[in-house]
């Protein structure tokens, strides 16, 4: 007999739909081995100019006197190791020109630990009985968010605008028309660059979203995991925005961390001084192997440099060969199109009036040896459960090794093919 579970436990420790998808994709993964091309995952690519600083970084601590030792033998406080904070703030200051002090910067185990902390303190049910919601201005939204809640459900999301922007070229825009700040939203969020389709959301748009967030004083949160200026994986111009109802969250991740579990929120004081209340409670202190690595990186702004001429045009290039091989390999004729590639490690497909679901193309392609994620699982928080849009869509990750993409694309518009009876 299973003990029982209370709501939190109910809502954390059995399960997701991702978490089976996850699941179901390592299973293939183990059963295919070598031969399984893993288009799936959010794993950044090791880029081995970057592989080579944390070599250099470790090798320099390790010969500093004491660093190796305070960086293992030590806790910090709970909003991060206080020179970091002051860094990063410093950094940001200089380059947006943003009035931040290290009282604005608070560190998590990663980004991911941040959005469970932010939406679970500013939404769900409060002392009065009354509930309030995460509001999404777009879907497709990071799935990562989807099951934070630990009590009920959490967001509310607007569908998008579909804007054809060029043959087989489309582009979600939020679409304000019907985009409605109830009473019941807490705060607005946002990934800009947008896991998963890559878009990024024009200035315009973060603008009139950072009004709104005034006009209804809740906080706009942008997930600036694959922004500007770290890791800088965007392809379009963008500035990036922050005032006292932005909350900016930044990881170190996609630069090539992701081992390291390290995540940045930028915010007014209040906020930081909210996460660093959690992260003492829940975990103490946060890691502080990210922290020291990258601590001379941001105080010279080599980060910046890194950014702009190592990773960026390393996926830039990425994304550019991956849309020529799907260009070479799917057939014309058919309504395919791919989301407008601005930024992230992701091609964002969309088969229009595709006759099976993405959930079964994404089936038949495991059994063909590619693993994908169907889109319907980025389409949490809408009411509108007949949105045919959800069932045909895929998320193809181009971060892999070039054979991987070229034959997992080859493979996909294969199968595609076959599933529009063609
Ligand atoms: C949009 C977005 N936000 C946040 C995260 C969380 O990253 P981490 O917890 O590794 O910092 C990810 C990871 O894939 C992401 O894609």
């Amino acid at each position: 007999m299973s003990w029982e579970l209370s709501e939190f436990g109910r809502g954390l420790c059995t399960g997701s739909g991702i978490g089976e998808l996850m699941e179901d994709l390592g299973a293939a993964l183990a059963a295919g081995g070598e031969r399984m091309r893993m288009l799936g995952g959010g794993q950044p690519a090791h880029i081995s100019e970057m592989d080579a600083i944390w070599r250099r970084r470790l090798e320099e601590i390790t010969a500093a006197p004491d660093e190796l030792e305070h960086m293992l033998g030590n806790y910090e406080g709970p909003a991060g190791n206080s020179e970091f904070r002051a860094a990063v703030a410093g950094l940001f200051r200089r380059e947006f020109g943003w009035k931040l002090g290290p009282e604005n910067v608070g560190i998590t185990a990663g980004g991911q630990t941040a959005f469970f902390f932010l939406f679970n303190s500013l939404a769900g049910r409060f002392a009065d009985g009354r509930r309030k919601k995460i509001l999404l201005p777009l879907v497709p939204e990071y799935i990562g968010y989807a099951n934070q809640s630990i009590g009920g459900d959490l967001f509310r999301a607007t569908k998008p605008r579909i804007e054809i922007t060029g043959d087989h070229e489309f582009k979600y825009r939020v679409d304000f028309d019907h985009l409605v700040v109830a009473e019941e939203v807490a705060a607005l969020c946002v990934s800009r660059p947008t896991n998963p389709t890559g878009n990024v959301l024009t200035d315009d748009e973060i603008r009139h979203l950072a009004d709104l967030a005034e006009e209804n004083d809740i906080p706009l949160i942008i997930d600036n995991a694959y922004g500007a200026p770290f890791p800088n994986i965007i392809f379009t111009d963008a500035t990036p925005l922050w005032n006292d109802h932005i909350i900016l969250t930044q990881s170190l991740s996609k630069i090539g961390l992701p081992g390291t579990r390290t995540g940045i929120v930028i915010a007014r004081e209040e906020v930081i001084g909210w996460i660093s209340s959690m992260t003492s409670i829940v975990g103490l202190s946060n890691p502080n192997v990210g922290q020291a690595i990258m601590h001379p990186l941001v105080e010279s702004g080599e980060v910046l440099r890194l950014s702009r001429e190592l990773v960026q045009p390393f996926y830039r290039e990425k994304s550019e060969r991956a849309r020529e091989w799907v260009r070479e390999f799917f057939d014309d004729a058919l309504p395919w199109h791919v989301h407008r590639s601005e930024g992230a490690l992701f091609l964002w497909m969309w088969f229009e009036d595709l006759p099976v679901t993405s959930r079964e193309l994404y089936d038949r392609l495991k059994g063909r040896g590619v693993l994908v994620v169907p889109g319907n699982y980025f389409f949490f928080g809408l009411d509108d459960d007949e949105w045919p849009h959800r069932n045909e869509c895929l998320r193809v990750s181009f971060a892999m090794p070039e054979d991987t993409v070229r034959e997992g694309l080859r493979i996909i518009a294969e199968e595609v093919k076959e599933a529009y009876g063609q």
